[in-house]
């Protein structure tokens, strides 16, 4: 007997047809309980390799590993049923060779049952997009500010500020989309370069610190939530305050618990009613 659940996942092929009728909107999910409360509004769900940073308190994006994300994307892939699930290809695993990195992105789509993967990239990265669409695995490439190439960014800095930058980008994104990609990610980048991109791709583009004109959003749910720490990057805003929330559950707990007023016997096993 087939299982079939009864509501449709956005797939790509429709975020594809979105481009000029309607915005992508998208967050990032790591853990089932998120991925749960984002499912209903969001067109697309990725597990971001800024699970090192926000999830494992890492330093940078680079030392997270094909078997974390694999596992991260399970559990998001099993706690959603509607938007379409994209996981990122972690740092190493794909740009050896167009082979390592149909491999693992493979291994990554089988475990977890996500519908396609994203690669940080430029250009040179693009024949890699190619293999990997002649094969079954869809691509969102992303380019602009990379955050796996922190060590030779120097830091995390926007991308394409100066005219031969914004070029470089610019051929970038060109690239990808004539390799195969279904969409761009543009992390970054100065406002008008993200604009040129989007008018300029027939693909929809996802911008993220990128332009109010690009054909969707992307964004970290703990930075619009506020469980990111003190500092909101530039790119995103506060919508909701769920750190609020959970330090005001977790210190009344606390004080419950000091002040014997939890648990109650309504809360134990076993126990006898009184008559
Ligand atoms: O890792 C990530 O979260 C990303 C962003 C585009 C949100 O790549």
């Amino acid at each position: 007997m087939s299982v079939h659940s009864k509501t449709k996942r956005i797939s790509i092929p429709d975020l594809m047809g979105y481009k000029g009728k309607k915005k992508i909107a998208s967050l990032t999910a790591y853990i089932a309980p998120i991925a749960r409360l984002l499912d209903e509004s969001q067109d697309m769900i990725l597990i971001g390799d800024s699970t090192a940073m926000v999830g494992y308190a890492m330093p940078n994006t680079l030392a997270i590993t094909v078997d974390q994300m694999a596992a991260h994307a399970a559990a998001v892939v099993r706690a959603t049923q509607r938007a379409c699930i994209l996981v990122d290809m972690p740092f190493g695993s794909y740009q050896e060779s167009p082979e390592q990195a149909f491999r693992n992105a493979a291994h990554i789509l089988a475990v977890s049952g996500a519908a396609g993967v994203k690669m940080e990239g430029g250009s040179a990265l693009a024949a890699t997009t190619r293999f990997l669409v002649d094969r079954g695995v869809p691509v969102l490439a992303h380019v602009g500010l990379m955050p796996q190439y922190v060590n030779t960014m120097g830091g995390f800095k926007a991308q394409g500020m100066s005219e031969e930058a914004a070029e470089r980008i610019f051929q970038d994104a060109l690239a990808h989309e004539k390799a195969g990609a279904f969409g761009l990610v543009l992390e970054g980048v100065a406002e008008e370069l993200a604009r040129r991109i989007t008018d300029a791709v027939a693909i929809p583009t996802i911008g993220i610190g990128a332009s109010p004109d690009c054909d969707g959003q992307i964004l970290v749910t703990e930075d619009i939530l506020g469980l990111s720490g003190d500092r909101i990057p530039k790119f995103a805003k506060p919508f909701g305050d769920a750190a609020g929330v959970i330090r005001h559950a977790a210190a009344q707990y606390a004080a419950e618990v000091r002040e014997g007023q939890f648990p109650t016997l309504d809360h134990c096993f076993g126990v006898k009613k009184k008559s």
